[in-house]
């Protein structure tokens, strides 16, 4: 708590003051907690503008800078020197790990990458072209119902296996979500690959011959998972926090996440920007839906552009088109209509005095979509992998959540501007 004090002075009331509490890096806050008891009165920030809902250590954004940390790391340097289980390992403890903590890590999480066998059952209740983020929701709270036996999450014993657990096991409820789709058989977890590499066997592979991956597009997907893997209190994030401060079943927590990041606005963007892509179709069309993104009276917006807090680049957007161009090289798709497309509506916007001013960039879905597709994913399979990355987030921010000394229920309060009180009329007189 720093000695800086806000003052309040509210007409007819006595001047309040209220701490301020600084951080290590980024914007200090104004502790309010006491604000109702002293002043009688609630503060009011509909979709979170200006609230700090915790404190945490896991990530820091600088939306100005675009600037991403994870546990003080910047993620240019953890793309590029580590792989996503590392990362993962980062995240929940809060150091990365030495080489015999990494192989430790990798060695458990490879033995509880198979579900129970049962979990094979609730897929059949899907139709088979139900959108995979629905059959997501279903499957991982169904998790909740298979770890649910009095395990005391506030032994870090229990929390750790419960990490391992759905870490190693969302891979497997991925491609069994694809594979489900497209009518083809499940694919066994294979321990002779590494976490990645496995993914891609689940969901390409079949058992009708042996799996070869391809080490450049294994990266690629590996880094993809990296840049996904946390963002601070993001709208699923915060989602997980809320449902998790009841105390609910960190499985059932991390569906709650899933159907939060389905949403257009959040995880659901990759998808619809790529969507965006094949509609616009071409360059000369770039100028008529940029005019249709600046129209107040059309709904449309650029997907994959602009950004809460990034009021500058997305860092995750510029290491992204890096990885696009990686693979489309490898796949000799250089020349790909869709990512010439986008490079060209990204030159566009970043040059057109609306996106200018209203410091609208290309956030991580922009190229996200290009680059999943090249990697032979479907659209609609696309923020399932998105979920698969985040779900390292949302353990350790849920996980930071429980273990705070100040943790209580999430319970905000509200304006309310409905009827004023008045009696119910008899039935003959309404
Ligand atoms: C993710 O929070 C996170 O960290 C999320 C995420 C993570 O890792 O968890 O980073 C992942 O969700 C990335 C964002 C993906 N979503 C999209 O790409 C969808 C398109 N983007 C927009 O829907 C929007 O930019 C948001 C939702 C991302 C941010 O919205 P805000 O901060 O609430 O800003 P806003 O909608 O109030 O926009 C401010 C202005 C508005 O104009 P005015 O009302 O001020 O005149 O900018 C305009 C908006 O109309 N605007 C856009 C635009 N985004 C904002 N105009 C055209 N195209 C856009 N994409």
């Amino acid at each position: 708590m720093s000695e800086r004090k806000a003052t309040l002075q509210i007409s007819g009331q006595e001047a309040v003051e209220f701490p301020i509490m600084v951080g290590t890096h980024g914007n200090d806050v104004i502790d309010i907690r006491s604000l109702g008891g002293k002043t009688g009165l609630f503060t009011y920030d509909s979709g979170f503008l200006s609230t700090a809902s915790c404190q945490s250590k896991v990530t820091y954004i600088d939306g100005d800078k675009g600037e991403l940390l994870y546990r003080g790391y910047p993620i240019e340097q953890l793309a590029e020197q580590c792989n996503f289980l590392e990362v993962a390992y980062l995240l929940k403890n809060g150091e990365l790990p030495n080489k015999a903590e990494k192989e430790a890590f990798e060695e458990n999480i490879k033995n509880h990458t198979m579900v129970h066998d049962q979990i094979t059952r609730f897929f059949n209740g899907f139709r088979r072209d139900a959108h995979p983020m629905a059959v997501m929701v279903g499957v991982v709270g169904a998790l909740s119902a298979f770890y649910h036996h009095g395990e005391d999450y506030s032994k870090p014993e229990v929390r750790r296996i419960a990490f391992n657990r759905i870490i190693a096991k969302m891979p497997t409820i991925v491609a069994m979500t694809y594979k489900y789709s497209i009518g083809q058989p499940f694919m066994y977890p294979r321990n002779d690959l590494d976490y990645t590499a496995n993914f891609m066997q689940m969901m390409f592979g079949t058992p009708c011959e042996a799996y070869k991956p391809n080490p450049v597009l294994v990266r690629a997907l590996d880094i993809i998972f990296t840049l996904h893997a946390d963002h601070e209190q993001n709208a699923s994030t915060s989602t997980v926090r809320l449902a998790g401060s009841s105390g609910a079943n960190p499985f059932a927590t991390i569906a709650a996440g899933i159907a939060c990041l389905w949403g257009p606005a959040h995880g659901g963007a990759n998808e619809a920007c790529l969507n965006m892509l094949e509609e616009i179709g071409d360059v000369s069309k770039v100028p008529e839906y940029i005019a249709r993104a600046k129209d107040k009276n059309d709904s449309f917006k650029l997907m994959g552009f602009g950004h809460r807090v990034y009021k500058n680049f997305d860092p995750r957007a510029k290491l992204m088109r890096k990885v696009c161009y990686d693979v489309l090289t490898e796949l000799g798709l250089e020349n790909d209509r869709l990512f010439k497309l986008a490079m060209e509506l990204e030159k566009i916007a970043l040059e057109d005095p609306y996106f200018v001013e209203k410091k609208l960039y290309p956030n991580v879905d922009f190229y996200s979509g290009i680059v999943q597709k090249a990697l032979g994913i479907p659209t609609d399979m696309f923020t399932c992998i998105f979920a698969l990355a985040r779900t390292v987030g949302w353990m350790t921010q849920w996980e930071e959540m429980i273990t705070d000394p100040e943790y209580k229920i999430g319970r905000p309060r509200q304006l309310y501007i409905g009827a004023a009180r008045r009696d119910v009329a008899p039935l003959e007189k309404r």
